[in-house]
C-alpha cells in the first residue's frame, strides 16, 4: 500500500535507495520515483517498476534522497501521478503513503492561492501545503502543513534549501528510521533497511522527525520533543533475501519447517504450552482479521472453541468496525495481522478498547503499529516479502493451536494428559512440512495439469473449510484463476452449479471426524463430470477409489493436519501461477499491507 523510503548519510544515496524500493516493493508497484539533493531537488518518476525506473534514471549524485513506489489509490499510474510530488518551484519534494481525506477542500485553496496541480493525487498537496508554510525552516513548515490535514501520512520530505536535511511524519501509516554505520535510513517497514542497519526507531503518531547528518530529533507535532528508544532487530538480514529460489513465495513456502520450529520454540514443553502471558479468563472471543489473516482466524475458532470450549465469533475487520458491533466489556478481541498495520483491522481493534474489551494481537512484524496498542503473540515468522501470504498464515494457525490448548489448560476442560499428548503431536509438525515439502515435485507435476483451467473450486469441512477457502485465496490472487472455496456440506445449495466436465475441484479429505461425509460429496462433484484432486493423509487405502488424482499428507491428529494441507494449497497454487508465467510475487493490483481503508 505504498512503500516510502529515504537515506541520508555518506554513499550515493541513488544505489541505495533502489535498493530499499526493491525490498518494500511488495507494498506497491505500479509506478515509483525517487528525489535526489543535489544542486537542487532532482526528481525522476515513472509508471512501472523500480526496475523500469532504474534503467530510465540517469546517474545523480547527491548523499540524500527519498523515494516511493505506489499502489494507486487516488489517481491512476501514471509517471504524473508517481510520487516525488513538488511545490510550484519544485524545490520542495515529498513522497507519501496514505490518504490526505480533505484533499479536495485544501486542493481548492491552494488553487485559488495561485498553486498549479500536475496530477490527480491526494498526496500533491502536501508539498504545496509546505510551500504555502514556507519560513525558511522545513521542518516547522511540514508541521504547520499537517495541521490542517486530515487522514493518514507516512511522509518525508526534503527542501532545495536545506540540502541535508530529510523531515519525516507520521500517523495512521508504518514509518521507521534506521540508524546505520554511513547514515540513517528511512522506510515504511523494518524488512526494508535490514540490510543496512538492526537498530531502529518506530515512529509513532503524531511525531515529525528530523534526519540530519548529525542526528535524528523528534518531536510531536506539536512540537513537543520526544524521547525514542533505539531498538534492535532480531531478524536475520538474509531472511528478506530471495536465497537462490526463484520467487520469495517459494522461498517462503519451504521456510516453513524452520519457522514453525521458532513459531514453537521455548513455547511447549512437556508440561504443556506457556504462551508466556497470562490470558484472561472470558465468556466470549471475537477474532477479527482481513485477507489471509481472516481464514487463520475461522481455524482459530474452531481449534479454540474444540479446546477451550468459549465461544468465539469471527469478524472480516472492515465489516467489523461499521456494523456497530455488540461487545461485552471484558470480551476478549483478538487481531491477526501479519502486518500490524492492516487499517481496518486496527481500527477495529480501537472500536474494541472503547467497549472495554480485553485485547491481543496475533502478529508477526515486530514494532508493527499494533504491537504498540496491545498486548501481542509473535508469530515469528521472519520477513515475509510476497505478496501471498504463507509462512505468515501457518505460523498463524500455529499460535492459534498454542492459544487454544494454553485457553484450554487454563479453564481445566482441557486435561494434562490431552495437552500434553497433543503437545507430542504439535512438536511433530514441522517434521510433517517438511515431509510435504519433499513432495513438491509431485504437487508440481498435478499442478501443471490444471494450469490452463478456467476456474477452480476448492472444498473442505470443520477445520479444513477455512484452508479450502485459504487454497482458493492463493490461487486465484496469483494465477487470476477464479476460485471457490465452501464448506463441502453446502455443495447443494449452490456450488454444484458450478461443476461441470472436467472442472478441478480439490477436496480436503483427511481423516478426521466428517471424512465419511467429504467422501460423499467428492461422489456428489463427480457424478456431474468434477476432476477431483484429494488430499489425504498417506495410510488411506480408500480415497484413490473416489478421486482422480491423490496428494498425500503425513498422518497427524485432526487439527494439525490442516497445517499440513495448507502448505499443499499453497504450492499446488504456487505452480499453478508459475505454468501460467504470472508475476508470482507481484500479483496484479494486490499489495502486502493494506494501510488505507
Ligand atoms: C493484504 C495481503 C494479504 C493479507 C491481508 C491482511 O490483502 O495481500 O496477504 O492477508 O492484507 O494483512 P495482515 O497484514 O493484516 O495480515
Amino acid at each position: 500500500m505504498c512503500g516510502i523510503v529515504g537515506y541520508l548519510g555518506t554513499s550515493e544515496a541513488m544505489p541505495v535507495l533502489f535498493n530499499l524500493l526493491k525490498r518494500l516493493e511488495y507494498r506497491g508497484y505500479d509506478s515509483a520515483g525517487i528525489a535526489i539533493m543535489n544542486e537542487s531537488v532532482e526528481t525522476f518518476k515513472t509508471r512501472g517498476s523500480v526496475d523500469d525506473l532504474r534503467s530510465i534514471a540517469p546517474d545523480i549524485k547527491g548523499c540524500t534522497g527519498i523515494g516511493h513506489t505506489r499502489w494507486a489509490t487516488h489517481g491512476k499510474p501514471s509517471s504524473e501521478n508517481a510520487h516525488p510530488h513538488c511545490d510550484c518551484t519544485g524545490s520542495i519534494a515529498v513522497v507519501h503513503n496514505g490518504i490526505i481525506e480533505n484533499y479536495i477542500e485544501i486542493k481548492g485553496k491552494l488553487i485559488d492561492s495561485g498553486h498549479e496541480f500536475r496530477s490527480e493525487t491526494d498526496t500533491e498537496v502536501l508539498p504545496h501545503l509546505i510551500e504555502e508554510y514556507y519560513d525558511g525552516d522545513l521542518e516547522s513548515s511540514v508541521q504547520n502543513a499537517l495541521s490542517v490535514v486530515r487522514g493518514s501520512y507516512a511522509l518525508a520530505a526534503v527542501s532545495a534549501d536545506d540540502p541535508d536535511k530529510i523531515v519525516v511524519a507520521r500517523k495512521d501509516s508504518p514509518l521507521v528510521l534506521g540508524l546505520g554505520d554511513g547514515g540513517f535510513f528511512v522506510a515504511s517497514d523494518v524488512s526494508a533497511i535490514l540490510k543496512y542497519t538492526k537498530n531502529v526507531i518506530f515512529m509513532d503518531d503524531e511525531e515529525i522527525g528530523t534526519i540530519k547528518k548529525d542526528g535524528i530529533s523528534i518531536t510531536t507535532l506539536k512540537g513537543v520533543p520526544v524521547e525514542k528508544k533505539i531498538e534492535m532487530i532480531e531478524w536475520d538480514p538474509e531472511s528478506a533475501e530471495k536465497s537462490g529460489y526463484e520467487h520469495f513465495m517459494l522461498k517462503e513456502i519451504f521456510e516453513q519447517p524452520d519457522i514453525i520450529r521458532e513459531t514453537f520454540s521455548g513455547r511447549i514443553s512437556a508440561d504443556g504450552v506457556d504462551l508466556g502471558l497470562t490470558l484472561p479468563d472470558v465468556k466470549r472471543i471475537t477474532i477479527i482479521a482481513c485477507g489471509t489473516s481472516y481464514h487463520a482466524g475461522l481455524f482459530g475458532r474452531y481449534v479454540i472453541e474444540r479446546f477451550a470450549r468459549i465461544p468465539v465469533d469471527v469478524e472480516i475487520a472492515s465489516e467489523f468496525r461499521y456494523t456497530d458491533p455488540i461487545l461485552d466489556c471484558g470480551d476478549l478481541v483478538i487481531a491477526i495481522t501479519q502486518s500490524g498495520e492492516t487499517a481496518d483491522t486496527l481500527a477495529a481493534i480501537r472500536e474494541s478498547e472503547s467497549k472495554g474489551c480485553e485485547k491481543l494481537g496475533i502478529v508477526n512484524v515486530p514494532g508493527s503499529s499494533i504491537t504498540r496498542e496491545s498486548q501481542c503473540i509473535f508469530t515469528r515468522a521472519g520477513p515475509e516479502v510476497g505478496v501471498a501470504a504463507t509462512k505468515s498464515f501457518t505460523s498463524q494457525l500455529a499460535v492459534l493451536l498454542l492459544l487454544a490448548v494454553q485457553l484450554g489448560r487454563q479453564r481445566k476442560v482441557l486435561s494434562t494428559a490431552d495437552a500434553n499428548e497433543f503437545v507430542y503431536e504439535l512438536k511433530q509438525m514441522s517434521g510433517n512440512i517438511q515431509r510435504v515439502l519433499n513432495d513438491a515435485p509431485q504437487i508440481k507435476e498435478c499442478a501443471e495439469l490444471f494450469a490452463g483451467a478456467d476456474q477452480c473450486m476448492f472444498m473442505g469441512r470443520g477445520a479444513n473449510y477455512p484452508i479450502a477457502l485459504e487454497g482458493a485465496l492463493k490461487l486465484k490472487e496469483i494465477s487470476y484463476i477464479p476460485a471457490e472455496g465452501f464448506p463441502a456440506g453446502e455443495l447443494k445449495h449452490g456450488p454444484l452449479s458450478l461443476i461441470y466436465d472436467g472442472v478441478p475441484v480439490v477436496a480436503i479429505a483427511t481423516e478426521d471426524t466428517v471424512y465419511d461425509k467429504v467422501l460423499g460429496n467428492i461422489k456428489e462433484v463427480k457424478a456431474r463430470g468434477a476432476t477431483v484432486i484429494g488430499i489425504a493423509n498417506e495410510s488411506d487405502t480408500e480415497i484413490e477409489k473416489y478421486v482422480d488424482y491423490v496428494i498425500r499428507i503425513p498422518d497427524a491428529n485432526q487439527w494439525i493436519a490442516p497445517v499440513l494441507s495448507s502448505v499443499v494449497l499453497q504450492l499446488f497454487a504456487y505452480y499453478i501461477a508459475y505454468y501460467r508465467g504470472c508475476e508470482i510475487d507481484k500479483p496484479r493490483n494486490l499489495a502486502k499491507s493494506v494501510t488505507v481503508e
